[in-house]
């Protein structure tokens, strides 16, 4: 397909989206005790839906439209599975032995870029550091010990997070 550029991150919302078409099943729980249950239960405090919420996790605000049944149980009870770089914990020490942590926006032999605690955009010198490591896992703590019906809940509420007007 000459012309046609995705970045690898595009493409794999593509391929995420392409999958949950294949395994549509819809959610048993109810969507507005699982809203309740986003805010009662700390989501909210990482992940933005609407423009409302935090920013230490991706914005949910569409994540119906692009996520199975199956892949928003998992996030919630293994968040380990299956993480996007994007979301790599980055570990790091300056030569002033003061910690630097954030995301892996992008790494090289020299230098790495990151999404600092706050959300600031850095880039620093990888010879400069005392420590630096990369965690190919997840921030978000594990929800596996909710009951099961909240579980359920949360899964139909963001299952119902969809883009306007997009594919049922
Ligand atoms: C401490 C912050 C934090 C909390 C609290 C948190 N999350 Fe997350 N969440 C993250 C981060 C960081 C990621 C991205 C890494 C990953 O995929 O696990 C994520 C990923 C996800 C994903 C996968 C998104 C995708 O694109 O596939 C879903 C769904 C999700 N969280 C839902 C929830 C729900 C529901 C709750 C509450 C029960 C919750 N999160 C609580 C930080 C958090």
């Amino acid at each position: 397909m000459p012309g046609l550029f995705y970045s690898p991150d595009r493409v794999w919302q593509v391929v995420a989206y392409l999958r949950s078409l294949a395994q549509r099943e819809t959610p048993k729980g109810d969507a507005a005790h699982g809203a309740a249950l986003f805010a009662s239960r700390g989501c909210a405090g990482c992940h933005r839906v609407a423009g409302q919420g935090g920013r230490s996790g991706p914005d949910l605000t569409q994540i119906g439209s692009s996520r199975s049944v199956r892949h928003l149980r998992e996030a919630m009870t293994n968040p380990d599975a299956d993480v996007r770089q994007r979301y790599w914990v980055v570990t790091a020490r300056g030569e002033d032995g003061r910690p630097v942590n954030g995301f892996l926006m992008n790494e090289d032999t020299y230098t790495v870029q990151l999404f600092d605690d706050v959300g600031n955009l850095r880039s620093l010198s990888k010879p400069g550091l005392r420590d630096y490591a990369v965690a190919k896992k997840s921030k978000m703590p594990s929800f596996a010990k909710l009951p099961a019906a909240e579980l359920d809940n949360l899964v139909a509420y963001l299952g119902s997070l969809r883009r306007p007007g997009g594919v049922r």
